[in-house]
Order: C-alpha cells, then structure tokens, then sequence
C-alpha cells in the first residue's frame, strides 16, 4: 500500500507546502521592509525594485536603482569619494544582479535598462595609483566612468574594469577581464577579453 503522507492531497505535503510558502512569505516581507531601509537613508529607489539580501555599506544617496530592478542575495553596491549632487552607482529599470556581484564604484557605473549581470561579476570603475616609491595605500585613487549597456548580459564571475562602454546588446563571457570597451552585440571572451562573434 502506498503512504498516503507522501500524495500530493496529504496533510504532509500540505503542511510542507504551507510552510514553504510562510517562508517565501517571510522573505518577501524582508525584502520589503530592507528596501523601506534603504530608502529612509537616502537610496534613491524608484518605483517597484527587488533588493533581496543586498548590502550597501555607506553613501546611501549616491546610489540610484530605478523601477522593476531585481538585485539578488549578497550582492554589494560599494561607493567610495561621492561627489556632490549626481548618483555614483546607477541601475537601469528592470536589470537583473544575480549573486554575489560586488559593484565598486568611486566616480559613475551606470547598468542600463535590461541588462544582466551574471552571478559573482565585480565591476569597477577605479584603480590605486601605483607610482613607485609612495605606498599604494596613500596614492589617490584613478578613476573613470563604466557604463554596461541597455541588454548587455555579463557572464558568471566577469570582471569589468575603469573606463570600460559595454555596448547595446553586448554578450561578456563566463570568465572574461574586460580592459577595452566592448562594441554593441559583441560576444567577448578571455583574459583580457577578445571579441569571439556577434550575437546573430
Ligand atoms: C559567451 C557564451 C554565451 C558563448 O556561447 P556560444 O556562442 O555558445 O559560444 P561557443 O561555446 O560556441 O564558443 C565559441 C568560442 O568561444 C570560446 N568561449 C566560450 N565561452 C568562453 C569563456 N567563457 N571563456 C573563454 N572562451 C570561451 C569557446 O571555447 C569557443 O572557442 P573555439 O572557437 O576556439 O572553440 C558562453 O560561452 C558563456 O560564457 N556563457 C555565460 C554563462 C553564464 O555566465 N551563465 C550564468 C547565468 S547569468
């Protein structure tokens, strides 16, 4: 005889399935409360964002996140050195971060709309400076602006360095340094990134 606990109409699996659900409750609720959080200290969260267990250590203001973003669990949104008035960190509607991305940001990263950002990708916007004879620990920092293109898709553990225009449509491989901007719908591929095709 089968065990009924195990059927799909069985209390087990009942009290299974409402369990499940109180958690996936629990953890909708967290992330809204986390997104009121980040909102009373000055990020600049527009419309309806997803920001599940994200950490943003300092710098609040300078952080925008526009509507229908999706920012996943440990992912950390980084700022050093703000300037004044304009956001550092920009996330384009309905872009989705997977996990454990870290975005280390000191002048302008900007993730525009749509785009995907593979799980564990660092992208950077800065380097120490490295002139010999002054430790690297008290040399400013050199800076210039990353922008990762509308519908560009950035593979799992990527590194997108300073200065670097990810084009429209832009495919960034698994892996890959990227040193150079990428043109639009170029797969890219490698240490240092090389263009391998073109989306078709
Ligand atoms: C970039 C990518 C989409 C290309 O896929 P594809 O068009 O099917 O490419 P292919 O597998 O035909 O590979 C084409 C060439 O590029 C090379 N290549 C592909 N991916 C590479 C990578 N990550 N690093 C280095 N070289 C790579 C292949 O070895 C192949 O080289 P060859 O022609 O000398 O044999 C895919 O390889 C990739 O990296 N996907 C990322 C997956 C991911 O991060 N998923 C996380 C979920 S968001």
């Amino acid at each position: 005889m089968g065990n009924v606990s195990n059927s799909p109409g069985s209390s087990a699996h009942s009290d299974g399935s409402a369990l499940e659900k109180c958690l996936r409750l629990a953890g909708s609720v967290a992330w809204r409360l986390r997104a009121c959080r980040f909102r009373l200290m000055g990020v600049r969260l527009q419309g309806k964002t997803v920001l599940k267990r994200v950490s943003i250590p300092r710098h609040f203001r300078s952080i925008e996140i526009q509507d229908g973003a999706a920012i996943d669990d440990f992912c950390v949104l980084l700022v050093s050195d703000p300037p004044e008035k304009e956001p550092v960190i920009v996330i384009g509607p309905t872009v989705y971060i997977n996990r454990f991305t870290i975005i280390d940001a000191s002048k302008r990263i900007e993730i525009g709309k749509a785009a995907m950002i593979g799980p564990g990708v660092y992208i950077t916007d800065h380097d120490h400076g490295m002139r010999a004879g002054v430790p690297i620990q008290e040399q400013p920092l050199l800076s210039a602006p990353v922008s990762i293109g509308e519908d560009a898709w950035i593979g799992a553990h990527a590194t997108v360095l300073k200065g670097v225009t990810v084009g429209r449509g832009a495919v960034v491989a698994a892996g890959a340094v990227v040193t150079k901007s990428v043109e639009p719908e170029t797969i890219v591929a490698g240490v240092p990134a090389k263009p391998i095709g073109k989306r078709t």
